[in-house]
């Protein structure tokens, strides 16, 4: 099965009132984890790709590794841009054979963001590909570049119809209190579900993306610290959060750090209780099973997309 975009994937969920989820892919292992997840669970799913990514294993590897998985597994996937911060990077994994980007320009000014999403959409309709855009922005790490919670701006409701109108954007990220990595929230979780559902209620049938959605499941950031890891006062979004914003037009929910908890909790573990091994592949097998398992309690529990291919 080819590559496909994210558009049906989109509509069904939004009828069926669940979400498609995707997850950052860096290697094999972390692609054969998600894809054999999915595999089980007979889930269409999303593989993303950041900067940070393309520059860690390099463009063609992951392209070639995401067309290894469609082979495989023979479900439908797409290879999605995560946070494209020009059109350049855009344009590059257009041509080099992603089926969705993100043009992420929510540090940028209201006309700046839709100047540079509308030419990206145009660029990327006229190859097939699919375009989100992000408006509003998340408090968090990401790249690096760290945003702290003071500059941290919700996504308001009548800017992001002004923004889809004018930019013919596929879906968009907004920004209701959820923030990348592993430190979300310093009390109790919260969020702005009122702002969601006024977003949600203004742009009927449209899709709505969630980043910053892992929960930090904690029995990973105990595992860690019981095998020398050092996570303190990590906290995510608690599932049944996410599963109340699939209700109300989100269509898609990022995933990343729960990857990398669940991988770094297994690698921790066995190197631990296995002092004398150095095969990767001892330690690499249980990180990617560990992977399955937790996207595939992700897909059945949490974003409601299992047996949902037909
Ligand atoms: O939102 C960001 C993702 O977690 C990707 O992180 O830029 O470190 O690859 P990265
Ligand atoms: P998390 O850091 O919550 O996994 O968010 C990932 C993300 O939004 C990728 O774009
Ligand atoms: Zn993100």
């Amino acid at each position: 099965m080819p590559l496909v975009t994210s558009k049906e994937m989109f509509e069904k969920a939004y009828a069926g009132k669940y979400a498609i989820g995707a997850f950052n892919v860096n290697n094999m292992e972390i692609i054969q984890g998600i894809v054999d997840a999915a595999k089980e669970e007979q889930s269409p799913i999303i593989l993303q790709v950041s900067a940070g990514a393309r520059k860690y294993a390099k463009h063609i590897y992951l392209v070639k590794l995401v067309e290894a998985a469609l082979e495989d597994s023979n479900l439908p996937i797409c290879l999605h841009l995560d946070h494209g911060e020009d059109f350049e990077i855009c344009k590059s994994c257009i041509d080099g054979g992603f089926s969705s980007v993100m043009f992420d320009g929510s540090k940028l000014p209201f006309e700046e963001n839709i100047a540079i999403t509308k030419r990206v959409v145009e660029y990327a309709h006229e190859r097939g590909v699919v375009v989100e855009a992000e408006l509003g922005r998340l408090a968090g790490i990401e790249d690096a570049v760290s945003v702290s919670e003071q500059d941290a701006i919700y996504t308001d409701p009548d800017q992001a119809v002004e923004f889809v109108e004018r930019t013919g954007v596929d879906s968009l990220a907004i920004a209701i209190g959820t923030s990348h990595g592993a430190y979300k929230f310093k009390g109790t979780p919260r969020l702005d579900y009122e702002r969601l559902d006024k977003i949600s209620s203004l742009l009927p049938g449209f899709p709505l993306v969630l980043h910053g959605a892992s929960t930090v499941l904690p029995e990973f950031v105990a595992l860690c610290n019981e095998f020398g890891g050092k996570i303190d006062g990590a906290q995510g979004v608690p599932e049944d959060m996410l599963r109340k914003a699939a209700l109300s037009g989100v269509c898609k929910i990022n995933i990343d750090t729960d990857l990398r908890l669940a991988m770094t909790a297994s690698i921790r573990k066995h190197l631990a209780q296995h002092p004398g091994d150095f095969d990767p592949r001892q330690y690499l097998k249980p990180a990617r099973e560990a992977i399955k398992n937790m996207v595939q309690h992700k897909i059945r529990n949490v974003l409601g997309s299992s047996n949902k291919l037909d």
